[in-house]
């Protein structure tokens, strides 16, 4: 039987579920492929934490040089996520010539450039399909399936920790951190919530989709994002009021010989669009390429079993790559000096808003708004304002606008939230009528 000696780094959520998958269904890999993964490293930080696992003696270490000195292992997994000390041990891996697997957005999306070329200068395979999407084969569909497509744009609920909160917030009246701490117990979110609460590792996986997308590296630092940190549940409700879903979106468009647009933030769309009806840890990409056409992923985005099993497709694609030996064939994206020529600013676009004001409940006050609004030329769709209040106090009056450039809206928001009769900062989502 030819066995191929595999070390995990990191052993988490995610490494634990690659060591159960193995458990399982090694012997099944062997069937299909000839080959039989097996386990015969773990680097963790912490020797003395109590695992739930009945690992092997020897299993376990904290010295990364066992690994990386031991030639009798070809394929490292880094499962530890962060910047450092991953980005340095995969950098390492590289440099000894092992094929590396990563599940790690961040290290791509900031650092992606060394990355990428330490795989192509070390001729080394490095497999990255859990870093976007969990458990769907959404890198391997942008870089290999739909290679033969110009891609036009990809729209995705991208995190699963984030929808999570959005779905618990709405249809369980959960508060925001009650929403979080179940997504957190379930494995969902990251060592550091923040990264998924404030947009940040939503952009991370943009970055690196748009990145093979359109074949030059767009880093993290170039993707505008917002994540849901502000979104009350008042707002999913009067957006359902409206016929919309709040998701939070990562979106990236390039229209021929246009400039490509790139962010992530909260986002209304029709409750009847199919991205409305992903639901809880569930990630959705919704991709159009000039030949395909408009082409739907749909599965389990964040979890231990759902992410195994793409660190798995990734294991066994580097097993090939090693008894094949065959050269790095599609090309990592290239670096592009001046990268903001190539980039729209999100102040130059143009969206549809739902605007909700705080404001005092006397006559007059929804002119005053709408005078600023016109005067910077934003025109209003539709209006909503909460009945009379008993008891003097602020009143939501909400606002669905015609499509208008950010930066007017931008000036607009920032004169009425000066406004005597406002009473709390202006929210705003915007709207895509996908
Ligand atoms: P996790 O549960 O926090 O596990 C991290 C593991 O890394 C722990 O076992 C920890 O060791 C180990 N570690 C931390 N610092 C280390 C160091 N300096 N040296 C050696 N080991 C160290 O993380 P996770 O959720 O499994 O996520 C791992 C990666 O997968 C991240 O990049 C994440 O973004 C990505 N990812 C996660 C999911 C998900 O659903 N969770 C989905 C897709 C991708 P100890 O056990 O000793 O503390
Ligand atoms: N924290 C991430 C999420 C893990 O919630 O989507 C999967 O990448």
């Amino acid at each position: 039987m030819k066995e191929i000696n595999i070390a995990i780094l990191g052993f988490g959520t995610v490494g634990r579920g690659v060591y159960e998958l193995l458990e399982k269904n090694a012997s099944l890999i062997y069937q299909k492929t000839g080959f039989y993964p097996r386990i015969k490293k773990i680097l963790v930080k912490d020797l003395s934490k109590k695992r739930n696992k009945n690992l092997p003696n020897n299993l376990l270490t904290t010295h990364i040089e066992e690994i990386l000195e031991d030639d009798d292992i070809p394929i490292v997994c880094e499962l530890i996520g962060g910047i450092n000390p991953a980005k340095e041990f995969v950098l390492e891996c590289l440099r000894k010539g092992k094929q590396v697997i990563t599940a790690n957005k961040a290290i791509l999306a900031e650092c992606g450039d060394e990355i990428w070329k330490e795989a192509s200068k070390y001729r080394s395979y490095l497999g990255f399909e859990a870093s976007v999407g969990g458990g769907i084969p959404i890198i391997k569909t942008i870089k290999e399936a739909l290679i033969g497509n110009k891609i036009k744009s990809i729209v995705g609920i991208v995190n699963g920790t984030t929808n999570y909160i959005l779905t618990k917030m709405l249809e369980n009246q959960l508060s925001f951190k009650e929403a979080l701490k179940e997504a957190q117990a379930k494995g969902y979110s990251e060592a550091d919530p923040s990264l998924d609460i404030k947009g940040w590792d939503s952009a991370h996986k943009i970055s690196i989709l748009a990145s093979l997308a359109f074949g030059i590296y767009i880093p993290f630092s170039k993707v505008y994002v917002e994540g849901i940190e502000n979104i009350d549940l008042l707002d999913l409700k009067f957006a359902k009021d409206f016929g919309y879903m709040v998701k939070l979106l990562a979106f990236a468009q390039k229209e021929d010989r246009g400039k490509l647009e790139i962010r992530v933030h909260p986002t209304l769309i029709p409750e009847n669009h199919v991205l409305a009806s992903v639901r809880l840890n569930y990630n959705a990409f919704y991709i159009t390429g000039d030949f395909v056409g408009d082409i739907l992923l749909y599965g389990l985005g964040a979890g231990k079993e759902p992410t195994a099993s793409a660190v798995i497709s990734d294991i066994v694609s580097a097993m090939e790559y090693l008894s094949f030996k065959k050269e790095p064939f599609i090309k990592y994206p290239v670096v592009e000096e001046n990268l903001e020529k190539f980039i729209k600013p999100i102040e130059e676009v143009e969206f549809k808003y739902y605007i909700r004001f705080s404001a005092v409940d006397k006559p007059g006050v929804l002119s005053k708004i709408s005078g600023i609004l016109g005067k910077y030329e934003i025109s209003i769709a539709s209006v909503v304002q909460i009945g009379r209040q008993k008891k003097k106090g602020s009143v939501p009056i909400v606002m669905l606008t015609h499509e208008s450039k950010e930066k007017n809206l931008k000036k607009a928001l920032k004169e009425i939230d000066q406004l005597e009769v406002v009473t709390a900062l202006t929210k705003k989502i915007r709207i895509l009528d996908l």
